[in-house]
């Protein structure tokens, strides 16, 4: 990983996103993987021994912090953040963002605060009660590669949180021949 976790969240940030219908999939493989409506963190973990989570941010967010296409979203701009950066056998794989509403931490059942080391969809798809929707997609150039990122808003017991995945260069998104163990 070359670039900080800061920088990364710049580029997301001034990203173009674009509904499922109008984003052009490169192929299948890259369809599934931006697509995925379950939890990425299972889907990542078929393709390697050891996902771990480094918490970068976990901290009450200024608004400066939040894009205004975010706080759409989200209905409130008095958010909790959360940013992390998964390893798949100790390779950066992937930038995770998340934000959700204070108000919803407080009143709800889930505290994304309390999250820890433990990757976002061990817990949250472990919810009866999870919905996914408004899911996005871009592709963005970093350093002359083109990465790709997804987000969508995940609701857990009608409380709401914004996910953003950006993929890192070694990403199995971007081998063609990984296999899905399932
Ligand atoms: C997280 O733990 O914050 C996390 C994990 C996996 C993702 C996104 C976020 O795909």
């Amino acid at each position: 990983m070359n670039k900080s976790v800061s920088e990364y969240r710049k580029i997301i940030n001034q990203a173009q996103w674009q509904t499922p219908e109008q984003f052009q999939f490169a192929s299948e493989h890259v369809k599934q993987w931006l697509m995925e409506q379950g939890s990425l963190t299972h889907k990542l973990l078929q393709q390697c021994q050891n996902l771990t989570v480094d918490v970068v941010t976990n901290a009450q967010c200024q608004i400066a912090d939040i894009a205004p296409s975010e706080s759409e979203l989200l209905e409130d701009t008095h958010c909790w953040l959360r940013e992390v950066v998964l390893h798949g056998d100790s390779v950066p794989w992937l930038v995770g963002r998340t934000l959700m509403p204070v108000l919803g931490m407080e009143m709800g059942n889930y505290n994304l605060s309390h999250q820890g080391n433990t990757p976002l969809g061990e817990t949250v798809f472990a919810s009866q009660n999870t919905a996914r929707d408004a899911l996005e997609l871009t592709q963005v150039t970093v350093d002359g590669m083109p990465l790709y990122a997804r987000r969508s808003r995940i609701w857990v017991d009608q409380t709401p949180m914004l996910v953003t995945e950006l993929f890192l260069p070694d990403a199995p998104i971007y081998i063609a021949e990984s296999h899905e163990w399932s």
